[in-house]
């Protein structure tokens, strides 16, 4: 027998409706700041990861589902980002729109050690807002989360915020760090001696207790920003006081993408434990446009988890099921004609459905039952003759015979 991949999930139909209350709730939260919905394909070549995300990031290191065919090297997109830089640069979205608010939900793909929290297919609630740096949208993507994880009913998380700066901004803290830590080499662990040499960023948010302790000591005070960078992140501060976003401020936060630049925000939640305590995370990437062929133009967005929000979330969302009609003939005369009240119904918008299966009364009330069904429409022999239906109201445990002219009018009242 075929089993599924492990860190894969089947998301059966009891735990759609919240899948769907989550997404259903996101897209009129993205539609009231007025993002847009896009929706890239999940396949794209390789080296557009290669090239946005950095060489040396753990995803493409590691991580990434790659396909050959012949010379050609694709992957299973591991995020978003970048392919809807790649679709706003291919699509000449700067040159029509310029400034352009996109959202997304779907399946990502990475090559992780499967554990709780932690996927090789998971999926993202993300946004994208490509072609402005003000710090004002800053504001905006930040306190957009914020609403988000509110309108998901999730308490208790903590949104950590912090500013990389700009390209020279980073080349200088690479730099002070380099010198910070050449001393303790011997202490850090194996990964992060590894780090020091590739993306000595990264030792700032190492989980390992050693490395945490030597970090703390550097009493990083988010020095190397330049006098824009630390006016734009002040900014950036205020604007979230303002609107009552509360928030904590760590220089140890620096996100292991190359693209990220100035505001960079990540979301941490208890219950998941200290090696995957994200909900969600994003940052500014104001030069990842160009890098991919665009205008020099600012952008910012984030993405959330959304396996990680269903284990966070107390009382998550759920889409309403429709109200089912469910139709039980008693006798091959009444089999018949139930099909034809069924096809009637159908096409009235009522949600209906029918024992195919000639089960006895019992047999079937209790199938209604499994179902939820709101009603239940009995048709035997008399019935037939009379042109009437017995309709019993689930809920209220009462049953009425009505005649089948009034029946679609009685069901929709
Ligand atoms: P990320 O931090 O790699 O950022 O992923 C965002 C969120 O996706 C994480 O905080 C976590 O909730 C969830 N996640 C990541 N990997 C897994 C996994 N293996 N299993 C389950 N959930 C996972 C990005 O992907 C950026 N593209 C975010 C962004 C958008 N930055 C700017 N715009």
């Amino acid at each position: 027998m075929f089993k599924k991949i492990p860190g894969t999930r089947d998301i059966l139909p009891d735990h759609v409706s919240s899948w769907q209350g989550i997404e259903d709730v996101s897209r009129r939260l993205f539609s009231l700041y007025n993002y847009k919905e896009i929706r890239p394909p999940l396949i794209e070549e390789a080296g557009l990861f290669n090239r946005s995300l950095g060489d040396a990031a753990e995803i493409v290191q590691k991580q990434m589902f790659l396909i050959q065919k012949a010379e050609d090297v694709y992957a299973l997109r591991p995020e978003g980002t970048a392919s809807i830089v790649r679709a706003y640069v291919e699509n000449n979205l700067d040159k029509t729109a310029g400034f352009e608010k996109f959202f997304y939900i779907g399946p990502m793909f990475r090559m992780e050690r499967p554990q709780k929290g932690r996927l090789r297919q998971f999926h993202h609630i993300g946004c994208e807002a490509i072609g402005s740096r003000a710090p004002e949208l800053d504001v905006e993507v930040i306190s957009m989360a914020d609403n988000l994880l509110r309108a998901f009913s999730i308490e208790g998380y903590t949104i950590v915020i912090n500013s990389l700066g700009c390209a020279e901004d980073r080349k200088h803290f690479g730099g002070f760090l380099k010198d910070a830590l050449n001393d303790h080499l011997p202490a850090l662990c194996e990964d992060c001696r590894v780090r020091y040499g590739r993306n000595i960023l990264r030792i700032l948010d190492c989980k390992n207790e050693g490395c945490k302790a030597i970090v703390n000591n550097l009493s990083l005070q988010n020095a190397h920003l330049c006098d824009v960078c630390r006016d734009d992140f002040e900014q950036v501060r205020n604007g979230l006081k303002v609107l009552g976003v509360n928030h904590e401020v760590s220089p140890c936060l620096v996100r292991g993408l190359d693209y990220y630049t100035g505001t960079v925000f990540e979301i941490k939640h208890p219950t998941l434990g200290p090696q995957q305590d994200a909900l969600g995370a994003g940052g500014r990437y104001d030069n990842l446009v160009k890098e991919l062929g665009g205008p020099e133009t600012g952008a910012i967005g984030f993405a959330l988890g959304v396996e990680r929000l269903l284990l966070a979330a107390q009382n998550p969302p759920v889409r309403p099921a429709a109200k089912l009609v469910y139709i039980i003939p008693l006798g091959e005369d009444a089999r018949q004609h139930g099909i034809i009240l069924l096809h009637t119904l159908r096409k009235n918008n009522i949600s209906a459905d029918t024992d195919y299966e000639s089960r006895s009364l019992k047999g079937a009330m209790r199938r209604a039952n499994d179902l939820k069904a709101c009603y239940v429409l009995i048709i035997g022999d008399d019935e037939l003759k009379k042109n009437t239906v017995m309709c019993k109201d689930m809920a209220a445990g009462k049953q009425e015979e009505i005649p089948e002219t009034g029946l679609v009018e009685y069901l929709t009242r």
